[in-house]
């Protein structure tokens, strides 16, 4: 091999280090997505789907919601109306709708169905499977407007999807609902989408939007509580466009029910699902229904929380001991994770003096907080932290959590490996393992 291929190999050796915690995590997942009528007509519908149909063979559930809006538009002309965002569906509307919903559900099934064409998982075969899944009542009259055939998600049949689901089929969902008279219904994708992913308890729902919330500053917000996604929903001081209100009133309603993560993505980056979904920064913007703390840098306010957090975990072994004299000098170097006044989680960062390596040490969560992703936060942000002074590698000791870092992307190195004057104060009869990750 000559360099570059060598690198190309260490890039995606390293890449698939840094996915493999979450291929496992995966597994066995049901992810609902809403794809938006203008990105199924646009240029990156071909990745999308591809990464979909990858998605599925690494063992996801996938509820592919989709929707028309762009199709139906252009059918139609300027010869329909939007009001807050749902079409009033004409009986020449519905007649288009009907036949779009056809015609983009079979174009997607046979995108499907050409398998991952140029990969070692070429002709592996995906079922696809759709119905009469979304039960809808009318819309109705509102503020004086008749929207006709538009309908709203009565009910979602989830026993006839998760049926799908186990037999390992994708299931496609159009923006159609049927009423128990036997009307036809035109729904939203993002509505569908939301009620789909709460029947199922969807670990995770994915909306692909034109522009992805930013602060004040214009900075891309990574994650939002639902409580802020659902004051973002109405909020006329915000950079958020119409669609992208809609999206966080339903995302904020699909978390208050149950639906664990919902993922913002720009739905022009081809590469976003998959970034979001294996990468540890991802790509969009995570909405959570609860967002248990932020985490947040230490004050000498937090050091009897964090003595009492750490104090346990030194008398028993797991973390190196320190005086409350050193953690008091140390504190700028804390973050903690707080839950109602109490410290529950910290970690430290020490910048060492060469300008180039730190090391994270004192991560410790209290044991009644464990499993939440607490430390999996504070070590990103410590990370984060890291490159962010120009350091190029950070390293830590550790007794007993080793396995937690490697997953995270470290690997375990010798003592050797320490930088000089780390090296000095290594205390060996802890024989600590050193583990190193670079940023
Ligand atoms: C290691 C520790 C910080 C993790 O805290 P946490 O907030 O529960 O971590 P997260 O929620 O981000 O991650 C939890 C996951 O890590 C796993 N995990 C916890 N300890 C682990 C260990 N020692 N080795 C491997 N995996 C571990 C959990 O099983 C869980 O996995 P799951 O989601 O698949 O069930 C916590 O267990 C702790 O305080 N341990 C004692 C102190 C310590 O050893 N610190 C490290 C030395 S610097």
């Amino acid at each position: 091999m000559n360099t570059s291929e060598d690198s190309r190999c260490d890039r995606s050796i390293a890449w698939f280090r840094e996915a493999s915690p979450y291929i496992r995590a995966h597994r066995d997942a049901t992810l609902v997505i809403a794809v938006p009528g203008n990105v199924i007509a646009g240029d990156t519908i071909d990745t999308l789907v591809h990464d979909l149909a990858l998605l599925h063979h690494l063992g996801l559930r996938l509820v592919v919601c989709y929707g028309l809006r762009a199709q139906v538009d252009e059918a139609l002309a300027d010869d329909s109306r939007v009001v807050e965002g749902r079409r009033v569906t004409d009986d020449l509307a519905l007649q288009t709708i009907v036949s779009e919903a056809g015609r983009v559900r079979t174009e997607l099934e046979a995108r499907l169905s050409a398998g991952l064409p140029n990969t070692p998982m070429s002709g592996a075969h995906l079922s696809v499977s759709s119905g009469n899944l979304i039960v809808a009542r009318p819309f109705g009259v509102r503020d004086g407007v008749d929207f006709r055939h538009t309908g709203s998600v009565r009910e979602v049949r989830r026993e006839a999807i998760s049926d799908m689901l186990d037999a390992t089929h994708v299931v496609l969902i159009g923006p159609i609902g049927y009423s128990l008279t036997g009307d036809i219904f035109n729904l939203t994708v993002d509505e569908i989408a939301a009620h789909t992913a709460t029947a199922l308890g969807a670990d995770k729902l994915v909306y692909l939007v034109d522009s992805l919330p930013v602060d004040a500053a214009g900075t891309l917000q990574r994650e939002l509580d639902s409580a802020t996604a659902t004051t973002r929903s109405t909020a006329t001081d915000t950079h958020d466009n119409e669609h992208l209100k809609r999206v966080l009133g339903y995302a904020s309603a699909a978390c208050d029910n149950g639906v664990e993560r919902v993922h913002l993505l720009d739905q022009h980056k081809p590469d976003a699902l998959l970034s979001e979904l294996f990468t540890r920064d991802g790509s969009g913007t995570l909405i959570t229904a609860e967002r248990w703390e932020s985490v947040r840098p230490a004050s000498i306010n937090d050091l009897g929380g964090i003595m009492a957090l750490v104090a346990p975990l030194q008398d028993e072994g797991a973390l190196a001991s320190r005086s409350r004299e050193q953690l008091e000098l140390d504190i700028a170097d804390f973050v903690v994770s707080e839950r109602d006044g109490t410290v529950v989680a910290c970690a430290a960062l020490y910048l060492l003096d060469d300008g180039n390596t730190a090391e994270i040490g004192c991560v410790a969560t209290h044991p009644d907080y464990r499993g939440e992703g607490r430390a999996d936060a504070i070590v990103s942000q410590l990370e984060a932290r890291a490159k962010r002074q120009g350091c190029a590698e950070v390293f830590l000791l550790s007794t007993r959590a080793g396995h937690w870092f490697i997953e995270r992307g470290y690997t375990e190195t010798g003592e050797t490996a320490l930088p000089p004057q780390r090296r000095d104060t290594y205390n060996r009869q802890r024989s600590s393992k050193v583990y190193v990750k670079s940023l």
